[in-house]
């Protein structure tokens, strides 16, 4: 491998910040818990680490330490916040609270010539309680702010470094460079982790893992079991058979445009099944909404399991899990959270069949399965798609869900879509910043809700009585939580005059102003 970096999360909220930043650069990385066993870490040959920064305080008891082993490889390292603490608290320096908690923007004015930092002062994002006052030995100050005297810190010769500040985050604009010159030039990695050799590492492991066994996989339509289909596909061929289930329950025209990317383009002889109507009957009359989560996870695992059957219970299963999704459920300490929705993944793992894996994404972030996706000849439509819940818009059509009701949704959603893409807004800008309000740059997820609410209205100068569409737009990073986005009201006027004039049965639009939390993203 020409370079690997280990990130030890010392609990972090920006650890994975800090991992796709780095994968940014071109280098492959991992997170890894602070306690990680050595073993874990070392067998990947780290060329470097960074250390995360995290809530604690170091002389609190039972404070997450460095480990031994980090030392003992000798290679270089940069604690980052906590990291910085814990650094310069196991080599002997003082860390000490500061006076104010320094949390916002800061200047940071280099003091000296050094590998790490550029001497030219910058703005830079701060968030800590704690801070520097006394320098391990070996070490000199590289920088500083008006609030903390030693903002960064190195030893040159041994190659450990420490900043005060998080270079991971968009607030911080020569972030990217520091963090580059820290993975390329101090740890001398190659910037070689491209889509290509992405590709062609994984298929050697798909090839390696599943030698001339039948491989299974369910295509959702979503990125992610697509992609790993696709991947999946150009490592076994034929062996792949792939499992579309028409559940009547997804966007306008995306049916088609799935079976169409994944046939034409690629080649995969997609087996289509047709349960749009067994859907429907199972829904019939239902309106509560967990109630709905339950009938479609459940339908479709029936389906699957007699597809599976009928092609001979294949061996191998493809799985289109995410880095994120493994990192959180390792993360040290983290809370898990609270059900507050039961996400059944369609298209995801019977729980009583027995698969073994194939899982092609499992390190990757969202960002380079859509980089993969596109060098794996999947249509840009296709590998930009906003997320869309597993129970599709049955869970967007509150009330009963039926034909007519579905098809008004639909149509009012098309005209959303189609106006925020005219627009430009349908993508999340990368330049959108983590956190605090900002100026538009996009959306991370928008989408029409129909509402189980009459209203009177006046067309023409007949009185209406009809329902009510609701239109919800974030911006999010993680989905965790969310800020519901500033769309035009020019924009928003538009949508509105469009949906009430173009979609039969609706004489009312909405907008939600509402955050997540208090609300979730989805209404149901
Ligand atoms: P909420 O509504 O919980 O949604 O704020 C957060 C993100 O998750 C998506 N979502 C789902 N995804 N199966 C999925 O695969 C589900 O059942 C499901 N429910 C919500 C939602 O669209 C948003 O992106």
């Amino acid at each position: 491998m020409p370079g690997f970096i280990a990130i030890l999360d010392f609990g972090s909220q920006y650890a994975q910040l800090i991992a796709r930043r780095v994968r940014e650069l071109n280098v492959y990385c991992e997170l890894f818990p602070w306690d990680a066993p050595a073993q874990m870490v070392l067998e990947r040959h780290p060329n470097g680490f960074i250390l995360s920064g995290g809530p604690a305080s170091v002389y609190e008891n039972g404070a997450p330490i460095i480990p031994g082993y980090v030392f003992e490889s000798a290679a270089p390292i940069l604690g980052i916040c906590y990291g910085m603490q814990a650094l310069t608290y196991a080599l002997g320096g003082q860390v000490a609270a500061a006076g104010a908690r320094e949390y916002g923007m800061a200047e940071v004015t280099g003091i000296i010539e050094n590998p790490l930092l550029s001497m030219k002062s910058q703005p830079v994002w701060m968030s800590h309680g704690d801070r520097i006052e006394g320098l391990p030995e070996g070490f000199i100050c590289l920088a500083r702010s008006v609030n903390s005297p030693i903002a960064a810190m190195g030893d040159l010769s041994r190659r450990y470094y420490g900043l005060q500040f998080h270079p991971e985050v968009h607030h911080t604009p020569g972030g990217k460079e520091t963090l580059q010159r820290f993975v390329l030039d101090i740890c001398g990695c190659a910037p070689e982790w491209t889509p290509e050799a992405i590709i062609s590492e994984s298929i050697h492991r798909i090839q390696q893992q599943v030698g001339s066994s039948p491989v299974l996989s369910a295509v959702s339509g979503g990125v992610d079991s697509s992609v790993a289909t696709a991947m999946v596909q150009r490592a076994v061929g034929d062996q792949l058979a792939a499992v579309f289930v028409d559940t009547g329950l997804l966007r306008q025209d995306e049916a088609v445009q799935v079976k169409t990317a994944l046939h034409e383009r690629l080649g995969i002889e997609l087996i289509v099944v047709d349960a749009v109507e067994r859907f429907m009957t199972a829904l019939r009359g239902v309106t509560e909404p967990e109630q709905k989560r339950r009938i479609i996870g459940e339908s479709f695992i029936r389906i699957f399991e007699q597809e599976a059957q009928r092609l001979g219970m294949p061996q191998y299963l493809v799985q289109g899990t995410i880095y994120p999704d493994v990192v959180e459920s390792s993360a040290p300490d983290r809370a898990k959270a609270q059900r507050i929705k039961t996400h059944h993944n369609v298209g995801g793992l019977p729980s009583d069949m027995t698969f073994k894996l194939v899982e092609p994404l499992r390190y990757l972030f969202k960002d380079e399965v859509r980089l993969v996706g596109l060098a794996l000849g999947l249509p840009e439509a296709m590998v930009w798609r906003q997320p869309f819940p597993g129970p599709g818009l049955a869970v967007r059509c509150l009330g009963e869900v039926t034909h007519e009701r579905l098809e008004r949704l639909r149509r009012a959603d098309a005209i959303l879509t189609s106006e925020l893409d005219a627009a430009g807004l349908l993508r999340l800008s990368p330049n959108h910043s983590e956190s605090g309000p900002q100026a538009l740059s996009g959306t991370s997820q928008a989408f029409a809700v129909l509402l189980p609410v009459r209203s009177v209205g006046v067309m023409g100068d007949a009185r209406t009585y009809q329902e009510t569409i609701a239109l919800r737009a974030v911006t999010t990073e993680d989905f965790m939580t969310a800020d519901w986005a500033r769309l035009p009201y020019n924009l928003l006027a538009r949508i509105s005059n469009r949906i009430v004039n173009e979609v039969p049965g609706v004489n009312r639009v909405v907008y939600d102003l509402t955050s997540k939390p208090p609300a979730t993203i989805e209404w149901e």
